[in-house]
This record gives structure tokens, sequence and C-alpha cells, in this order.
């Protein structure tokens, strides 16, 4: 298949760079309109490669000279590269002088501007928008910087590594000098210079070195950054105390900037962060605002081991910094959490995520490896399945060699490898020859196939109990369904973490055939072919299997459990994961018994009286039971149903079922709002977000309830709270309880939330995004969504402004965006359009919410693909936004 205008780059067509480029030394003198930069590099050429012109990559930048070793050289400039040809043979001095318009760069992806101050973005392929580079991962070089800028306007001057030398320049300019010591590729390359305040704080490693760690805002959010600082100062404790990797720098900085395409950048000792992950105070954050802020700081920071101390030898090695990085953030959220349940609920969060967004993905027209083999543009492979099934793939191995092995595994890989550009294999061996007698060392080449073959795993197991010889036999398949270009799948290695759990609740012993005696009552079983069977001995009685604890796999199990068997583990399993999952299972199968027969059939007492049990148990957590209480979501449904979907439909029989279990469970409801509350001033800890979270449900559920009956004493509360709440969780909780019952206080509520938060960004994005996501009701969410583009306080040019308004619509309020008028995607076309010509990146990012058009009932699927080709008709689109929606009108 030819695709759009930028060639496909290959994975297999790897080759070492010609030239290796050991130091550069940059100079910037600072101006919006025409900044001025001198690149002196000393380049070696690659004595292991035939002798060929040395290329260097650069975009959007006017050449000004080039010296070579001092002398003018000649050169010329094609598709986007200087070529240099007749080099000397040794190493030698190369002088670039370039400048670039980063007033202009709306893309962020370079050198650019956002509120007055110059940042810059260089992953994946920023650098070149800046200087001419060899701007590739596997080019490491050691960096010093000066920059120059006017004293008032940029008082804060910052880059990599440690501060050498600072002054006063003539007409009211000043600099500074920056050298970072360690070698590195230049994605990590970063500057700011702006008008900043820091936090700053010196803490002392256990080796009893000091580090300054500093966080940059705007002078107004200094109140907005001691959640970053004590989450930055943990996770350098944690990375110490968990993995023995030590902070290797002087100095670490952070720094908010509110322009910016994604959550953060782990640039060499001066990470770049959204705001959105950096400034939280409690009337202006909520709980999941804080959590985010503690896993993204942790993820950054984690990233100066696993990404920057050893990174990528190509981008098709994405996963190898993100998958581990993504890994180490969850694990690193976890351990913050405490204990079992509070780590459980991080882990069914974490599932969900990955369900609701990388599972689609795998089953769609976008779906890669884990290890991509071709892009066009590889902004776009910054995705959930390099991200976060990348992560499981390493949850995988750590569940394979333990976490002692797992442990052994990293410091091998940090002995092996440091200052080095890698491969996932690399990682894979690393951790398999540290742990020779584990079940990965011997099953690796296999194992491996996780990050080859694209595609979710389906697993099926069936279990047979014996009574007479006391034996339960489990059946294991598993098989995958073909994705773009791998037509057959082969078996992978999928480790199945399970126990057995009787009638009355009680786990099983565990022996397997063959085995002198019972060991246990949790095991992970390793299915490796495409049909195993395991044969348990002395069962005394019919067990109910509880499979994937913990999700122990990225797969979709179909086990076959009957309701009887959902509500024993829904009761009693020891492993809340599954506990959980028996709970959406039986909500999902009554969601689709609706969506497929009578929209409001009457709800069983038995799964009311189950859900009432876990609501009202006294030893579980709240943050728990409110996950427990919460339905599939609509995008879900949509996915376990698959084809001819029907989003209103999907919407109408999840609102009638969220209405009857308001109705059911209307005391106890009521009894979570009356003592659940959590007691104290405001902790955005686990235990306290997860009692605002079950009495902010039942808030909504109140709400709801009363809305339908036409009582006005809830509403009345949930406005009163939106007007007086004491944080933020609970004031944007009361406003989307009154959004998601269609009350009539919603729209007041609306403009005092407004009025009290003008000034502040972020909570506008919230308000935004709430009246996006609020409960399609006539299409009223669409009318208001398409009005709210003219409110003077929204602006594309803003991504998470964008986002807010857009993304959350187009992805996630599928009844209100997908309309038989087609109205939605008129508008999702007409946005795209509008932002590619001025930010790919984000305009791709939109595009994707079209990928399940095939999965649509017509006549939506029609109308979809219409808006998707007068997108993929307009010559002047960007090659992100091209590739997207190449892939999507694929047969
Ligand atoms: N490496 C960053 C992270 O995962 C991701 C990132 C930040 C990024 N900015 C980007 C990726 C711009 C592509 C483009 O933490
Ligand atoms: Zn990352």
């Amino acid at each position: 298949m030819r695709e759009g205008n930028a060639p496909l780059v290959r994975r297999e067509d790897y080759l070492a760079p010609a030239y290796w480029i050991k130091t550069v030394d940059l100079t910037f003198d600072l101006d919006p309109a025409k900044t001025l930069v001198i690149n002196k590099m000393t380049v070696e050429r690659n004595a292991d490669l035939p002798e060929q012109p040395l290329r260097l990559n650069g975009e959007k930048l006017n050449l000004t000279r080039v010296m070579v070793n001092g002398e003018p050289a000649t050169f010329r400039v094609e598709d986007d590269c200087l070529v240099l040809e007749n080099l000397p043979a040794g190493e030698f001095a190369l002088e670039v002088r370039n400048t670039c318009c980063p007033e202009k760069n709306l893309e962020l992806s370079g050198l650019y501007t956002s509120g007055g101050g110059f940042f810059t973005q260089c992953e994946a392929q920023g650098f070149r928008r800046i200087t001419y580079f060899l701007d590739r991962p596997d080019v490491m070089a050691v960096y010093t910087v000066t920059l120059k800028g006017n004293a008032k306007k940029y008082p804060v001057l910052l880059s990599n590594g440690n501060l050498l030398e600072q002054g006063e320049l003539p007409e009211g300019k000043h600099f500074a000098k920056w050298h970072d010591p360690f070698p590195k590729p230049s994605y990590l390359f970063a500057l700011v210079a702006a008008d900043l305040v820091c936090r700053e704080q010196k803490i002392k490693a256990r080796n009893g070195r000091e580090h300054l760690l500093q966080v940059y805002v705007r002078a107004g959010d200094l109140d907005k950054t001691e959640h970053a600082m004590r989450s930055l100062i943990a996770s350098v404790a944690w990375d110490e105390a968990r993995f023995g990797l030590a902070l290797d720098l002087e100095r670490f900085m952070i720094v908010a900037v509110s322009d910016f395409n994604m959550g953060a950048m782990e640039n060499k000792g001066l990470n770049l962060f959204n705001t959105k992950y950096v400034l939280a105070n409690p009337a202006t954050a909520t709980d999941v605002d804080f959590a985010g802020i503690e896993s993204v700081v942790g993820h950054e920071y984690f990233h100066n081991w696993t990404g920057n101390r050893i990174t990528c030898r190509d981008w098709f090695q994405l996963s190898l910094k993100e998958g581990l990085t993504v890994y180490r953030d969850q694990e690193f959220s976890m351990d913050m959490a405490g204990d079992a349940s509070a780590r459980a609920v991080k882990r069914i969060e974490d599932v969900r995520g990955l369900r609701q967004v990388q599972f689609p993905e795998d089953a769609g027209p976008m779906a890669h490896p884990v290890r991509p083999d071709a892009y066009q543009a590889i902004d776009n492979f910054y995705t959930a399945t390099v991200y976060e099934k990348g992560a499981e793939v390493v949850r995988m191995m750590a569940k394979l060699v333990g976490r002692e092995g797992f442990a052994r595994g990293m410091t091998l890989y940090f002995q092996r490898h440091d200052g080095q550009a890698v491969t996932c294999d690399d990682f894979a061996q690393a951790i398999a020859d540290a742990n020779p007698h584990s079940e990965l060392s011997a099953r690796l080449e296999q194992f491996k196939r996780w990050y080859s073959q694209a595609g979710t795993p389906r697993v099926t197991a069936r279990g047979h109990y014996d009574l007479a010889s006391q034996t339960y036999t489990l059946e294991l398949l598993q098989h995958g369904l073909p994705t773009a270009g791998q037509p057959n799948k082969a078996p992978w290695v999928i480790p199945v973490a399970m126990g057995l759990v009787d009638a009355a609740g009680h786990q099983i012993a565990l022996q397997l055939e063959g085995e002198a005696q019972p060991s246990g009552t949790e095991r992970v079983l390793v299915l490796h072919e495409a049909q195993q069977r395991f044969v348990f001995v002395n069962v005394p009685a019919a067990p109910v299997p509880s499979l994937l604890r913990g999700f122990s796999a990225p797969v979709v199990l179909d086990d076959g459990l009957d309701e009887a068997a959902l509500f024993t583990l829904l009761a009693h399993d020891s492993d809340p994961f599954n506990r959980w999952e028996a709970a959406q299972q039986l909500g999902l199968h009554r969601l689709l018994a609706r969506v497929r027969g009578e929209l409001d059939q009457p709800l069983d007492e038995a799964f009311v009286g189950a859900l009432r049990a876990v609501l009202r148990h006294a030893t579980l957590d709240p943050a728990f039971k409110e996950l427990v209480l919460t339905l599939p979501s609509e995008g879900y449904v949509a996915e376990q149903i698959g084809h001819d979907v029907d989003p209103q439909r999907i919407h109408a029989a999840r609102e009638s079922m969220r209405r009857q279990l308001a109705r059911a469970l209307h005391d106890d409801w009521v009894w979570v709002w009356e003592t659940q509350q959590p007691s104290g001033g405001y902790r955005p800890d686990p235990y306290s977000s997860g009692q605002r979270a079950l009495v902010n449900h039942a808030l909504s559920a109140l709400v709801l309830d009363a809305t339908v009956r036409g009582d006005t004493v809830w509403p009345g509360r949930a406005y009163q709270r939106v007007k007086d709440a004491g944080n933020m969780t609970d004031r944007a909780g009361a406003l989307s309880a009154l959004l998601h019952a269609n009350a009539e206080l919603a729209q007041p509520a609306l403009e005092r939330f407004h009025a009290l938060f003008k000034d502040e960004p972020l909570v506008l994005d919230k308000w935004f995004a709430m009246q996006a996501t609020a409960c399609e009701h006539n299409g009223r969410v669409f009318e208001r969504v398409k009005a709210l583009t003219q409110h003077p306080d929204f602006t594309l040019r803003n991504p998470n402004r964008a986002r807010s308004l857009l993304m959350m619509l187009f992805m996630w309020n599928p009844a209100a965006f997908h309309r038989t008028d087609a109205a939605g995607y008129v508008f999702w076309a007409d946005k795209v359009v509008e932002v590619d010509a001025f930010n790919p990146q984000l305009a791709s990012r939109l595009a994707r919410a079209m990928d399940r058009w095939r999965t649509l009932a017509e006549p939506l699927r029609s109308a979809a693909r219409e808006a998707i080709a007068r997108v993929a008709a307009r010559p002047e689109l960007s090659d992100d936004t091209r590739e997207i929606v190449t892939h999507a009108l694929a047969d």
C-alpha cells in the first residue's frame, strides 16, 4: 500500500550513523522573531562504515554560514538536509550558523514562545528545527550551551546540566552558560528563557551527596508547586530505594509551560512539564489531578535512568524507554499508595485505561506492535500500545522472574548498557540473563512476540470438575486476530495468575498433577501453546476459578463463568482485581441485555444486593467500592459489541441502568453521603481521595434520582456545593452531578463556577471539559460545544484548551458526537483541518477519534467514512494527519 507524501521509515532499514558528533557548543541569541543559533560541533567519521557525505537534518531554518575547521565550507541543502562532502579524515570542527523564528512556531516542536518566554520541545525530531544536526537518538554528544537574551523579559535562563557562569551583557541583555557532562541524544536537549519564579529544596541522597531540586512557574503560581516538589522528592527516594538508582546531577529542574503538546518531557536535568502536571492546590485541582502530577513527575524523573542514561537506538525502540518507565511510574504510585487494597485500586484504574484506549487501538486501523515496524510520522507512535501495553510487557517479565529477579535484571541492564543507545531485545536479554532458571529465560524468543505481534490475544478458559477423582481440569486456549500486515499470529507466552475459590468463598490449596503436595493458593500458569491443560488434584468440591488475577497479562479473557460463579467471586475472591472484574462482567451482561432487548427491563435483586453488600462492607476501601459501583463505560460496551454499534442506544441503556441503580440504592447513597465524608482538612492521599470519590458518586446518584422524580432537594444541595465546597474535587463533583442529571440548576452552577475561576486556565479547561462530557440529551451537548468554540475563553492554539472541548466530545462523549445527521463528523473534519494547518501533532490526535468508525451502525458508518475522506482529500495535509486518515480508510 502506497501512503501519502512522506516516505515510510522501516525498522529493518536501520543503519548506524556515518558520523559521530562528540561535542556541541551552542550559543543562542534569543529573539522571538529571529533567534540566532551558533552551533559548533566536533565531528568524527564512523570508521565502521564506507566513506559517505555528512547529511545533517534541518527544518524551517535560515542557514547563514557553514565552516569546517575554521574555513568556509562548500555545502548544499536538499530535502531538509545540509549535505557536506570531502570532509577531513580525522576529527574536525564544524560550525553552523542559522536563525529560526520562535514566535511563528505554533507546532510547539523545536524552539517556541509561550506566555512571552522561550521553551523547547525536541522529542522526537524537534532539534532539527533549532539547528542542523544528526537528529537521531544513537548520536550522543556532550553539550555546552550559552543563552543570551533581554535581562528584564527573560530573567531566568536555563539549559541542561550545571550552571558554569552567568553575567551581564551590553544593551540590557544577560547570559548564562550551562554544561551537561552526560553525553545525550539531541531529543533530550532543552532550554528555557522566561520570567519565572521557583520553589527550591536541597535534599541529601543516601550516599550523602547534596542535590538542588527546583520547580519553575509563572509568578502567580508559586502556591501551586508544593505537591510537584513533594512528588519529586519522593521519586528520587523511591528510585534509590527500589532500584538503587541515584540522582546523578547536582541540580534537577522542572519547568511548567502552558502551551505543550503532551504531558511532560524528560530533558536531562531540565524536565519540561505541561502546567496541568505541575500546578495544584486544593482549590484548583482535583484528587485525580494530584495523582496525575505524582505519576508524571515520577515518570519523567525515572526517565533519567530509563531513557537518558540508557537511551533508544532508533525510534522503533521507543517502548524500551516508555514501556519500562510507565511500568516504573505505576509501581511508584502503587508503593506510594500503601496497602494492598490501595495498590489494587491503582491497578484497576490502569487496566481500565488500557482497555479503554489500548485495546481499541489494537483492534483498529492504527494497530501496531509494541515495537513498530514502520512509520510515516514518528509522533503518531507515542501511543497507548508503546506506552501502556509496553508497560504490561515489562510487568509480565517481572511476574515471570519475580520481584527480586526483576531487580537483578535491571542491575545487569545498567551494567551492560549504561551510556548506550540500545534495543528492546537488549533489555529483554538482560532481564532473562539475570534469571537463567526462570520461565522467561526458558522461552525468551517466544516471549519477545509481545514486541513483534500486534493485536490483543484472546484467551479462553474452560474448567471441568470430576467429583470421583477430586480433580479439576482447566483447559486454556489462546488465539490472535489478524491485524494489518499480520494475518496469522503465533502463540504468545501468557502468565495466568490464578486461584480456585470454593462455593463458601474459601481459597483452595493448589496441587497440580505430579506434585507431591499442595503449595499455596495462588499460582502463575504459563500458557505458551495454542492449547494447554492443567489438572489440579485433591480438590474436594467444584471450585470457581479466579483467572488472570491482577490482570497478569494484557489479553481478552473468556472464562465462561456463569452468573453464580461471578457472584461468588464478587463476594469472596481474595484478589481485589477479580472482584472488581466480576462486578464489571455482571454489569456488562445487564447492559448488553438492554442494548439488545428492552431498554427498561427491571434490575434483578441479586445484582442490586451484591452491589449493596460491597457498598455497605465494613472493611473494603472506599475507592474500591466506588470502582465496583461504576458501570462499564459506553466506549467499553461499544468495544464488546464490536460491530453495528449504536452509541445512542448504548447511552440510553447505560442511563436507564444508572437511574435504576440510583433508585434501588437510594437509601444506601444517602447513608454514604451522611457517614462517609472525609474528616479533617483536605489531603490528596489515596484513602481520603477514595472517600471523596465515593461521596461524589453518591451525590451524582441522588441528584439523578431526584431529577427524574422532580424533587429539588438534592440538586439544591449539589448547587450549594458548587458555591461553597472547600476543595475542587467536591466542587467539580457537584457540578458534574448536575450536568449528568441534566438538572435545571446545571446552568446557574456553570455560570457560578466560571465567575469563580475565570483567571485560572487549568480550571477553565475543566469547565469546558465538563460541558463537553455532560449527559447527552436531545443533541444539546453538541450544540453547546459548537457554541463554546465561540466563547471568549476558547482557543485552538492552546492544546489543553482545544483538547478540553474537542477531544472530550470526540472521544469521551460518544452519544453526543455520533449523530445520525452527521453534524458531529462535519464538525470533526472542520476542526482537524483547521488545527492541522498550525499544529499537526494535535490535529493527528484529534483525527484518531474516528479510528473505530468501521464498528459503527449505518447510517453512521457511511457518514463517518465520508468525513474522513473529506479530510484525506485535502492536499495540504501534514504527514502526521495524513498517516492517520490514510490508515483509517485503508481496507
Ligand atoms: N517522552 C515524553 C514522555 O513520555 C513524551 C513527549 C513529550 C513527547 N513531549 C513530546 C512525545 C512531544 C512526542 C512529542 O514523558
Ligand atoms: Zn515517557
